[in-house]
Parts: C-alpha cells; structure tokens; sequence
C-alpha cells in the first residue's frame, strides 16, 4: 500500500503529474491537495482504471491534514512560475511562505514520509522545508530531496540530440550535480553513459552545457508569459517519485541525482566536501535510493578542469541559496 500526495495538485505541473502518478499501479491511494479545483481534477481522475483511490481536498475543513494524514510520498509542485525575465531566486518572496506552511503541515501529519520538493528556487525551498521540520523535531534528512530530476532529463535529451539519434535519450544518463538554477547546475558531461563525439569543440560543448543549465528559459519565454516547464516537469518528477517508491518497497541500487541534506550521510557528505573544498548544508550528487529514504551519497569522481570550473562557480552560489532559505525560517519573527 502506497499514499501519494500531490500539493499544488491543480496547476500546471500538479495535474499531469497526478495523472502519471495514478498511471503507476503501485500507487494505492492518491490525495490532492490546493487552494483551488481539486475535487474536480480528483473526480476526472477517478475515473482511470488503476487501483488508486483519488481523492481531492481544498484548505476548507482542514483539507491538508485529510490530505497528508497517512502519506507515504508527498510531491510538492505548489506556488508560482517564472514570467519571461525572471529568476527563480525572484519567485522566493511568494515561494517561500507556500512552502513552510505546507511543510508545518508535513510535520504535523506525516512526519515519516518522503517529502520531494519542485517549488522553486528548489535550492532554497529545500533548507526552508529541512528548518520547518527542525523547529518541529521531525526532520529526517534521508526523507527530504529536491527534486532536480528535469535537468537531468534535459541533459540526456539534448546529448540524444548532439549525438543524432533521440531514441538513445532514455538510455543516456549524465549526472547533473550542484543545485537547480543557472550556473549551479552542473551537468558532468565527461561521466555521460554515451560519450561525446570525440573532438567536440569548445563552443559546441560550451553551448550545451549552457543549454542544459538555461533550458527552463527555453520554456519559459516560448510560453511567453503563461508560465514555466509543466509537462516535462510533471514526467521528471514523476521518474523520480516512482524511483523512491520502488525504493520505499525494497528494490535496491536505485540511483538518482538529488539536492539533499548532507546530513544525509555523514561518509558522503565528507568525501564530497573533500572534494568541494568547501562545506555546503546541501548539494545535489548521485543519491541511492533505500528503504529508509537516502541510502549514500556518492562524490563527484573525476572531473574535467572545465567541470572542476563550473563547480567552483556553483559553489558560492548555492552557498548564498541555501543561506537565504535557512534564513527564513530562522530569523523569522
Ligand atoms: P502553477 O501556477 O500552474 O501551479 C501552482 C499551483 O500551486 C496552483 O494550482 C496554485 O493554486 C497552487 N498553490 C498556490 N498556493 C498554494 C498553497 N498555499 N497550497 C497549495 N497549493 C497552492 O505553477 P506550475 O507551473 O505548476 O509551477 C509550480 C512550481 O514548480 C513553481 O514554483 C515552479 O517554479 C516550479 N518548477 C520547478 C521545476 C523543477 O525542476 N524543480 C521545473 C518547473 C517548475
């Protein structure tokens, strides 16, 4: 028996992501939950034949605690997109506040589940979740991922495309490391499962790394003003949730990229920071996946000197990102 809840459950992202969540017959019951339109996304929903129960709740007669009492998984795709020329460091201020309320929640009626965060600026709504769940003395830094999964999607699709041929994209798998903005995505390209063509040159590779780590702008101004990545965003999240929840039911060896806690794993977290040379509260690096949530984070391994570039240009960055969200709930009034 599986619960999976969707927080946003209504929007852009939150609807096609519920819809492959109740694709997955190891999900048993799915719970939706927004301030707007979920009962009628849980009734059309209803109606697939695939054995969750769906069930849709507003804020109304403490709907979020009928949502998340019980959850095993909850996905949280819940606040608002980037407009053409903005950041999504420019959607904290609103961000921000979503998801603290959503995670007090969280920590009130399911402190145990996995808890896989969209809302941007992911590198700050992580550490916002993690101080929630603190204050309250529930975090569990195995449970909590920031979901980077997109970029890593886009990583193997734009390599497909470099390499000529799209049907190799389900099969390529580069790590993308570092956060989930701009320059602190770092795509490792030199570790791709299908490598490069030999001789790339400099400018080829330095316009798909750049692309991998401005894709969302792609989306974003082609949607001219109607929002962000939704259904590519919806399949990733959708990869990764259904990655932990093999996990969650025993499978084992499961690798994906994930911004976790470095609490997660003390061992990880040491060789990383090593590696770094210096010490981060989050980072996103090859996470397996376990029964208990985070089962090892693994170090970056050998990079190029253009990657060991882009690291050090993420670093400081993150740093700041991780600041502001911790911050928030800390130095909150
Ligand atoms: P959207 O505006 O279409 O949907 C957001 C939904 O959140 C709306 O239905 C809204 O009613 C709901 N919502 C607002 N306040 C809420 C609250 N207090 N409780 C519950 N629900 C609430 O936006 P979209 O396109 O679905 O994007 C959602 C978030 O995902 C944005 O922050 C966006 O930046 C982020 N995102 C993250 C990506 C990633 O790779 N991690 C990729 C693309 C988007």
């Amino acid at each position: 028996m599986v619960k999976a809840v969707v927080l946003g459950a209504a929007g852009g992202i939150g609807q096609p992501l519920a819809l492959l969540l109740k694709s997955n017959p190891l999900i048993t019951e799915l719970a939706l939950y927004d301030i707007v339109n979920t009962p009628g996304v849980a009734a059309d929903l209803a109606h697939i034949a695939t054995p969750a129960k769906v069930q849709g709740f507003l804020p109304a007669d403490d709907g979020l605690t009928k949502t998340l009492t019980g959850a095993d998984v909850v996905v949280i795709p819940a606040g608002v997109p980037r407009k053409p020329g903005m950041t999504r460091d420019d959607l904290f201020k609103i961000n921000a506040g979503i998801v603290r309320d959503l995670a007090n929640g969280i920590a009130k009626s399911c402190p145990n589940a996995f808890v896989l965060v969209i809302s941007n600026p992911v590198n700050s709504t992580v550490p916002i979740v993690a101080e929630v769940l603190k204050k309250q003395g529930v975090f569990n830094p195995k449970r909590l991922f920031g979901v980077t999964t997109l970029d890593v999607v886009r990583a193997s699709t734009f390599v497909s495309e470099i390499l000529g041929d799209l049907s190799l994209s389900k099969d390529i798998v580069v790590p993308v490391v570092g956060g989930h903005s701009g320059v602190t995505i770092v795509p490792l390209l030199s570790q791709s499962s299908h490598p490069l063509p030999a001789g790339i040159a400099q400018a080829d590779y330095d316009t798909l790394v750049n692309r991998i780590q401005f894709g969302g702008d792609e989306v974003v101004k082609a949607k001219n003003g109607g929002g962000s990545a939704t259904l590519s965003m919806a399949y990733a999240g959708a990869e990764f949730a259904f990655k932990v929840i093999r996990a969650l039911k025993g499978e084992k060896g499961i690798i994906a990229p994930s911004y976790v806690s470095l609490e997660a794993d003390a061992e990880g977290a040491a060789a990383l920071t090593k590696e770094l040379g210096q010490e981060l509260a989050y980072f996103s690096s090859n996470i397996e996946l376990g029964v208990d949530g985070v089962a090892k984070i693994s170090p970056l391994g050998a990079l190029t000197d253009a990657e060991k570039t882009l690291i050090q240009a993420a670093v400081p960055e993150l740093a700041k990102n991780i600041q502001t969200g911790v911050n928030f709930i800390t130095e909150a009034r």
